[in-house]
């Protein structure tokens, strides 16, 4: 039996740890991404990548999305899961644009694809 008062400091470090910002696990290489994912980089190219850095976390004009679906949160502090990130593209948030009337909905899939190999 683990005791609590072992686990206690344990979870603070691990919070510490997660909130520091250690390395990220790397990213799927290009050169490793399937048909969907690899249409899914060119929607993010043509669409997201003006605003958002895809390999690494500091702020363009939106967020960097490295990582985005390994990382327990995004940025604005909601969980980071599927639903909140089509909601985020579909609808905007902030002064980020809307891409419902932009892309479809094959290209909503392929760029969520390629979004989980950050
Ligand atoms: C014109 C610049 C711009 C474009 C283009 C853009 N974004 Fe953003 N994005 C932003 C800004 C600015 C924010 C921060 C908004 C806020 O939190 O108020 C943001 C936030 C986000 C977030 C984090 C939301 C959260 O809850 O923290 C995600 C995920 C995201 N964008 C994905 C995308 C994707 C995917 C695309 C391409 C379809 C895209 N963005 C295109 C500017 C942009």
């Amino acid at each position: 039996m683990i005791s609590a008062r072992k686990l206690v400091p344990a979870t603070m470090i691990l919070l510490l740890v997660a909130g520091c910002g250690p390395p990220l696990p790397p990213s799927k290489p290009l050169s490793e991404l399937n048909a969907q994912e690899m249409r899914g980089y060119h929607v993010y190219q043509a669409e997201c990548a003006r605003c958002h850095y895809a390999n690494n976390v500091h702020s363009l004009h939106g967020p960097g999305l490295q990582g985005l679906f390994k990382l327990k949160y995004l940025p604005s502090g909601a969980p980071a899961n599927d639903d909140r990130v089509t909601d985020v593209i579909m609808n905007g948030h902030g002064v980020m644009p809307a891409f419902g009337n932009k892309i479809d909905q094959q290209q909503l899939n392929d760029l969520m694809a390629y979004l989980h190999t950050l």
